[in-house]
């Protein structure tokens, strides 16, 4: 079969009043990412040829979000319709299919836009096809209207619905799939006499029947088409793409200890037989190996952990911490822009920034790197094997060689020799009996006073 053309219009112009931000509604994020940002990863699943993302004027930060797929401005927020037809002039004769999306859907999976668009090229041939659903609560949704035979009649706007089609379930998802032999002219013929003066872009299907044509409907599970307009909904949208991040984790092989409290961004990646204890986030850019335990209360941001590791608890890898395979990272250990090396320990009270760890070294309890000056960022470098006693500061630039000793409680403020032995901390003096006299000294005093 010929390649039919697919275009994919993204409404993002609302302005979100109900989350009273100076955000864009579409840049809040789910799971790590930008709302948009999700609806367009869903997009790109079914490859489309054409992807036009309609804003509102002066959300360059959206533009900036999308890029390079190109926005269509809509001046003035008159309806869905209007908006669908800011993106006309980016399309212009255009005769493939057409899906229409909200930025603000962001659950939406690639497999229900296919079954739509599969819709839209079946044999009857629909001008428009419209995602159903049927929520527990259709509250203010715009309800779809069936004939005898089961085709979809018209759409009803709540506002504008009587009590007998405010009683159907059936209800109006938002995305609709068009042909766009048909779409410039119907939607070109909507307007807006109705409860909210506004271009209503669910009267294309009446307008469309009225001509003769067949329009179509296919249902999605409600909780693939919650739409974010509240603080509230943005929190519900966040809990379900965790579940669903949770689900894929444990069906790729990971046990989840606790898998409520594990939060996951949309681009975690766990290998096999990893185990996530309780309590654990992924902000994004995090890769995990196999056989990797991540012990509870740990934060991972823009992080690789190799095959076999054991992090945390409470251990903070930050961005560019690189661990290598079988190393440990301990507790209240926070490691920044550091590559460990395979089998490194780093295991109590740690600050590891702008550093190589080599294989085998084990950092002692209370290690600093001194990797700022307040100026600029320095590096430190251990080499395999090294050993560095408790407490130690290594005050970068600075340099420790394959297997040297570092004295506990050392400041390292210049490179030491492979197999050295460097302490630098004042001697140890011992004045014997000291202790005991001083005592005797106070006890006579507190008495004398008595
Ligand atoms: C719309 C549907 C309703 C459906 C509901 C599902 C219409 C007329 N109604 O109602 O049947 O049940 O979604 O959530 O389509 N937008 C613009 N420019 C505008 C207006 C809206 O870009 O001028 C964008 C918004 O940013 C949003 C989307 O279109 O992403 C939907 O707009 P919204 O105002 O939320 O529509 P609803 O009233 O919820
Ligand atoms: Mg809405």
């Amino acid at each position: 079969m010929a390649h039919r053309p697919l275009a994919c219009v993204i409404l993002a112009a609302g302005k979100g009043t109900r989350m009273k931000s100076d955000l864009p509604k579409v840049l809040h994020r789910v799971a790590g990412r930008p709302m948009v940002g999700h609806v367009l990863a869903a997009v790109k699943a079914l490859d489309p040829d054409h992807v036009v993302v309609v804003v509102g004027p002066g959300m360059d930060s959206v533009a900036a979000a999308v890029a390079p797929y190109p926005t269509a401005v809509q001046q003035e927020q008159r309806g869905t319709a209007d908006a669908v037809r800011a993106a006309f002039g980016l399309l212009e004769g255009f005769t493939g299919d057409v899906v229409v999306l909200y930025g603000d859907t962001p659950l939406v999976t690639p497999d229900t836009l296919r079954a739509m668009v599969a819709a839209r090229r079946q044999a009857s041939d629909p001008a428009v096809v419209v995602l159903g659903m049927r929520p527990e609560d259709p509250g203010a949704y715009g309800r779809l209207i069936l004939n005898a035979r089961g085709g979809l009649e018209k759409i009803v706007e709540y506002l504008d619905a009587s009590a007998d089609e405010r009683a159907v379930t059936l209800c109006n998802a938002g995305l609709m799939a068009f042909d766009g032999a048909r779409m410039f002219d119907l939607i070109g013929r909507i307007g807006n006499e109705n409860a909210k003066s506004e271009f209503y872009l669910t009267d294309v299907v009446q307008i469309a029947r009225v001509s003769g044509m067949a329009c179509a409907v296919v249902e999605a599970a409600p909780a693939e088409v919650v739409g974010v307009n509240s603080r509230a909904e943005l929190a519900e949208v966040e809990r379900l793409m965790q579940r669903r991040l949770r689900k894929a984790a444990m069906d790729n092989g990971a046990t989840l200890c606790d898998p409520d409290s594990t939060l996951f961004s949309h681009d975690t990646r766990l290998g096999r037989d990893v185990i996530v204890g309780a309590h654990v986030v992924f902000a994004p850019g995090v890769t995990v190996g196999d056989g990797v335990e991540i012990k509870p209360f740990c934060h991972l941001e823009q992080t690789r952990v190799d095959n076999g590791a054991v992090i945390g608890p409470y251990a903070r890898l930050r961005p560019g911490a690189e661990i290598g395979p079988n190393a440990h990272i301990g507790n209240f250990v926070e490691i920044k822009n550091a590559v460990v090396e395979s089998g490194a320990k780093v295991n109590h009270l740690t600050y590891i920034g702008d550093a190589r760890i080599g294989a085998k070294a084990n950092i002692g309890a209370g290690t600093i790197t001194c990797n700022y000056d307040g100026f600029g960022k320095y590096h430190t470098d251990i080499g395999a094997g090294a050993f560095i006693g408790s407490n130690s500061s290594l005050v970068a630039p600075v340099s420790i060689g394959d297997g040297a000793i570092v004295g506990a409680g050392s400041v390292v403020t210049s490179a030491v020799e492979a197999d050295a032995l460097v302490v630098s901390r004042a001697q140890q003096k011992a004045y014997v009996g000291w202790a005991k006299r001083f005592r005797e000294r106070k006890q006579a005093e507190k008495a004398n006073k008595a």
